[in-house]
């Protein structure tokens, strides 16, 4: 048999991590998800979501990975339980599910990258995102583009594809974003952003509850990649020597940070162009369509002068790009290593293969966004919770001190902290995410006569 492929190094697998985390969810979906929830007071919510359920069920994930060395499936038998190997499978399940519709927005942004370098976007800003870009079987083919693209990395494995990539990617990812803060504060009337972005409103939140809460929940495990049989994934190719827990927290907060900046970029920029957000006939209203970053950023880039519209444009979306694609080889890396690991089929033909059925699985979400909207919501508010519930039990309750041990390898700590971890996730995380999960279930079965529904399939 051949041997397992490992990291080639502890900061080969932090950048991995975090370019899983870092991708759509922070550019695409986080600034809008914050100024529709409550501005700053999302933010609040939303960190208080990563600190009580993320970073603890990332650990979870890290541990059951590293304990078993192998793919998140295979990983429960090995640990001794194969009853709970469904979590795994569920997992995985749900990687290749938002890989679907992942890929399809991935191909809305090479399509858009393509807009603002040729300058065709200029000519229909308000248009060019359902006319053009998310419509028709152009959207199928640069969907089937950014697959080609993620496949082909996961091809050629974990130290020579996922860790050389992101290598690059992320970095790149975080200087693009910091430049283009400082461009965006440089425009006149950006000022009403931050004062919009960074002013709490917690009448909204409180309000919103029941809808706020889940929202940045979801919103903080998504962007953690927690719930889809990734992050056990990634650490199932680490070493013993290094300290989880430590990792955990560069990755948590990095990936913030991150979603912050993200935000600084977004929101300056709309409001420089007197785009408001939120509220009745703005341009983005709701809890942030399919089409809100897009339409929203090309309609306050279109009047920049001269050249800057375009330079600008293409640089933003680039580093959409990138962040998307070092998180989509995750997705797929989640699903590949299964095959690999379980039937020994050659890594190179297995991404390729799987990465066509993927495509397959997106031509509904490329051909009309309420089928994106309805994938987006199954994976978001159905499959990500579940898992990230089961695996909390799994940790907390059925592995219970072996995680402890698990959690203290490569670290120089005693077990207070691993021990605090533990009770947490048996008792504040257990219940904080059954609450995430009973909110969720009341929004898409109980109530279907409030607003979007995504249980419901489009046209039905
Ligand atoms: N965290 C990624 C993002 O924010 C999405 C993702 C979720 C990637 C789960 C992998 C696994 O875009």
């Amino acid at each position: 048999m051949v041997e397992r492929e490992t990291w080639a190094t502890r900061a080969g697998f932090i950048l991995a991590a975090i370019g899983s985390a870092v991708g759509l969810g922070n550019i695409w979906r986080f600034p809008f998800q914050t100024a529709t929830n409550g501005g700053s007071a999302f933010l609040l919510v939303y960190l208080v979501a990563v600190l009580v359920i993320g970073i603890p069920a990332l650990l979870g994930e890290f541990v059951v990975g590293r304990r078993a060395n192998i793919n998140a499936i295979e990983a429960f038998n090995k640990l001794g339980r194969p009853q709970w190997a469904f979590v795994g499978a569920i997992g995985v399940l749900g990687s290749f599910w938002t890989l679907s519709y992942y890929s399809v927005v991935g191909g809305w942004v090479l399509r858009f990258i393509y807009g603002f370098a040729s300058g065709v976007v200029l000519d229909q800003p308000q248009t060019y995102f359902t006319d053009v870009a998310a419509t028709g079987l152009d959207a199928v083919a640069l969907h089937g583009l950014f697959m080609l693209v993620t496949a082909g990395i996961v091809a050629l494995g974990i130290e020579d594809g996922i860790e050389l990539a992101t290598k690059f990617m992320v970095p790149s990812i975080v200087v693009l974003l910091l430049g283009l803060a400082v461009y965006a504060f440089t425009l006149p009337g950006s000022g009403a952003g931050y004062e919009f972005y960074l002013s709490p409103d917690f009448a909204t939140v409180v309000e919103n509850w029941t809808t706020v809460v889940p929202a940045a929940a979801g919103q903080a495990l998504f962007s953690l990649s927690v719930g889809f049989a990734v992050m056990i994934t990634y650490a199932s190719y680490l070493s013993k020597d290094d300290s989880l827990p430590a990792d955990g927290l560069t990755i948590a907060v990095s990936n913030s940070f991150v979603g912050f900046l993200a935000g600084l970029v977004v929101i300056p920029l709309l409001f420089a162009a007197g785009i408001t957000i939120g509220g009745e006939g703005s341009l983005v209203s709701g809890s942030g369509g399919a089409g809100a970053v897009f339409i929203g950023v090309t309609t306050a880039l279109v009047d920049l002068p001269g050249l800057a519209a375009r330079v600008v444009g293409a640089l933003f979306f680039g580093t959409v790009l990138i962040a998307a694609i070092s998180s989509s080889i995750s997705l797929l890396e989640a699903v590949v290593s299964y095959l690999v690991d379980n039937y020994a089929l050659p890594r190179a033909p297995t991404a390729a293969g799987l990465g066509g059925v993927v495509f397959l699985l997106g031509v509904p979400s490329a051909l009309d966004t309420a089928w994106l909207t309805w994938f987006d919501g199954i994976s978001v508010s159905l499959f990500l919770p579940v898992v990230v519930l089961l695996v909390v039990l799994f940790v907390g309750w059925e592995l219970g001190g072996e995680a402890v041990d698990e959690l203290r390898q490569g670290t120089s700590g005693g077990t207070l902290l691993p021990m605090v971890w533990l009770w947490s996730l048996r008792t504040v995380v257990l219940l904080a995410i059954l609450v995430v999960v009973g909110l969720n279930f009341y929004d898409l079965f109980l109530t279907p006569e409030a607003g979007d529904y995504f249980i419901v399939p489009p046209g039905l």
